[in-house]
């Protein structure tokens, strides 16, 4: 299975510390925030990365991440000319992702859980997809599933009346079908390409799996104060060690990062983009 690293886009809501710095290139707590994307792969057993990146900023990140080998990864480039959105990014990695499953992450996302078996249980299913859900404060701001009997049953983009508090995290599982159906899809009313439709067209074709995240989950992307939060939560948690745990096998990653760790369910002050139950 390929991996998939989303980095293009114009990072608008974090002005001006975008002016002049990729999004995915500011810190968070100790390191630039793609090593968290790029952990979570790793971690998940995916060494084939391929990044797509904005045109102004391509060179930045094979400056910071070249071949991917210190990291023990293989990873490629490609270039977005126009943000068009996050299933327009995703079409550009096409003939990378060679007619396997993929599995994309959004280059402004946290995760602490390790995403090992949510990757494992859809690499064995025959097709389809599988998203991510996280319970949220605030669900406007995201793509929110609405379930019924433990199933989802319509997914909508930044709602302005959510029906649920179910954000749709920025980790999605495909099957090679994806590319067809991104090929299929409008643009929205901000002229994007939505991933949103991407999950409701497998949705409606009855293969859209799901599971729901234990830890925290921050989009670093959504505002100044998810960003520090998501520092915050990073500092007191295992990710705050993973330079080290990136330049070891993939195999040995889950077994060396394995360290105490407070639970960050238990706190309080993370309750700023993710609410915790
Ligand atoms: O973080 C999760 C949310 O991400 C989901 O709940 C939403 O359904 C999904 O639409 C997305 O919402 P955002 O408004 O947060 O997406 P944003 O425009 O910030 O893009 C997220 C990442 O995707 C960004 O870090 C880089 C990548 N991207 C985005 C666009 C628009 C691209 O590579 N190219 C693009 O053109």
């Amino acid at each position: 299975m390929k991996g998939i690293i989303l980095a293009g886009g114009t990072g608008s809501r974090l002005f001006p510390l975008t002016k002049v710095t990729n999004k995915h290139l500011l810190p968070v707590y100790n390191k630039p925030m793609i090593y968290y994307p790029l952990f979570a792969m790793k971690e998940a057993g995916i060494t084939n990365i391929m990044i797509v990146s904005g045109i102004g900023h391509a060179g930045s990140f094979l400056e910071l991440l070249g071949s991917g080998a210190q990291f023990g990864l293989k990873i490629s480039y490609e270039v977005q000319e126009k943000a068009g959105g996050i299933a327009q990014a995703l079409s550009l990695a096409e003939d990378f992702s060679n007619n396997e499953k993929i599995v994309v992450i959004l280059g402004d996302n946290i995760f602490e859980d390790n995403l090992v078996e949510a990757v494992k249980d859809f690499r064995a299913l025959p097709r389809g997809a599988k998203v991510l859900l996280k319970p949220v404060a605030n669900p406007k701001s995201y793509g929110v599933a609405e379930l019924e009997d433990g199933k989802i049953t319509k997914i909508v983009e930044k709602p302005k009346d959510p029906q649920s508090d179910l954000a749709v995290v920025g980790c999605y599982m495909y099957d090679p079908q994806v590319f067809d159906v991104i090929k299929g899809l409008k643009p929205s009313g901000r002229n994007e390409l939505e991933i949103t439709d991407v999950n409701n067209f497998y949705l409606e074709q009855g293969t859209l799996k799901h599971e729901v995240l234990k830890g925290f989950w921050g989009d670093c992307g959504e505002s100044f104060d998810s960003l520090m939060e998501s520092g915050k939560l990073i500092q007191k948690s295992r990710l705050a060690h993973i330079d080290e745990a990136l330049a070891i096998p993939a195999d040995k990653v889950t077994e060396s990062t394995d360290r105490p760790h407070k639970n960050l369910l238990d706190r309080e002050e993370v309750d700023v983009f993710t609410k915790q139950k």
